[in-house]
C-alpha cells in the first residue's frame, strides 16, 4: 500500500529497532493497520501478555511517540514432507527454526515491513545461529479467504525468499494461514564470505 501523509519522507532505515518494555506498550493509539485484529492484538495488549510469559520476544520501531510497527519471534520446527536437506545427506523431515509471530505495521508507511523482516533474519543468523541449532526462519503466512479478494500475506514473504511448506496446498487453506520458511544457510555462508573479505582487506 503506498504510503500517504503521517510518515512521509521518514527514513525507517535509520531508525533503530527496539525491543518491547512496559513503557513502550503505551504507545500504539494512533497505530493503524491494513487488518485491525493486529491493532487490536497490540492495544489489548496480547503482545505484551506473550512477552512476559516468555512466549516470544517483540521488536518495535517508532516515531517518536508513535507505534509504526512490531514483529514477534518464538522457537518453532519446521514440519517438512519431502527430505528437505538430502543433498546434505540429512534425512530428518523436521528442523529447528525460529518463527515469525507476528508481524505488523502502519499502513501509512512504506518499507517497514522488509524493514522489520529483514532486520529480524540478520538478528537470527547474528545472534542465534552462532549459540544455538537453527537451519529455517519459519511464518505463518495470513490467508482470509472471508473478504474480497482475499487477504493473502505470502505474497510479501515470497518477495524476501520464503517457499511454501506445503507447495502443493490447495487454496484456501484449511488453516487461515499457510506456512512458509526461508533457509538461512546461504545467507550464513554469504555473511561469513563477506566478513573474510573484509578481514583480508
Ligand atoms: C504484511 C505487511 C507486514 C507488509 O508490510 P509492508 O510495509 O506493507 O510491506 P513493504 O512496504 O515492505 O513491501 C515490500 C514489498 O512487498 C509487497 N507486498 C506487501 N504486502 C504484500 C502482499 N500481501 N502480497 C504481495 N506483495 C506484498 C509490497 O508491494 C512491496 O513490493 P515492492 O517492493 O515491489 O514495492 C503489512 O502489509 C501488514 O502489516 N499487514 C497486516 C498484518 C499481516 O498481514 N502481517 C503478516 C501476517 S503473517
Amino acid at each position: 500500500m503506498a504510503s500517504s501523509g503521517k510518515f512521509d519522507g521518514v527514513d525507517f532505515s535509520q531508525i533503530d529497532i527496539e525491543s518491547l518494555t512496559p513503557e513502550i506498550q503505551q504507545l500504539g493509539q494512533g497505530f493503524r493497520c491494513v487488518r485491525g485484529e493486529f491493532v487490536t492484538y497490540w492495544k489489548q495488549g496480547r503482545i505484551q501478555r506473550e512477552a512476559d510469559a516468555y512466549l516470544c520476544q517483540c521488536w518495535i520501531i517508532r516515531v517518536e511517540d508513535a507505534l509504526v510497527g512490531y514483529i514477534t519471534l518464538l522457537a518453532d520446527k519446521l514440519e517438512v514432507e519431502d527430505t528437505l536437506l538430502a543433498q546434505e545427506r540429512v534425512k530428518y523431515r523436521t528442523f529447528p527454526a525460529v518463527k515469525i509471530g507476528l508481524l505488523a505495521v502502519d499502513r501509512r508507511t512504506k518499507g517497514l515491513g522488509v524493514r522489520l523482516t529483514e532486520w529480524a533474519i540478520d538478528y537470527v543468523i547474528t545472534k542465534v545461529t552462532p549459540i544455538i541449532g537453527v537451519r529455517f526462519i519459519t511464518v505463518d503466512a495470513l490467508y482470509d479467504p472471508d473478504v474480497e479478494p482475499p487477504y493473502d500475506a505470502s505474497g510479501f514473504y515470497e518477495k524476501l525468499g520464503f517457499e511454501f511448506a506445503n507447495p502443493i496446498e490447495h487454496l484456501p487453506p484449511v488453516n487461515p494461514y499457510r506456512t512458509m520458511y526461508l533457509d538461512l544457510k546461504p545467507l550464513i555462508e554469504a555473511l561469513a564470505r563477506e566478513e573474510l573479505d573484509e578481514d583480508q582487506l
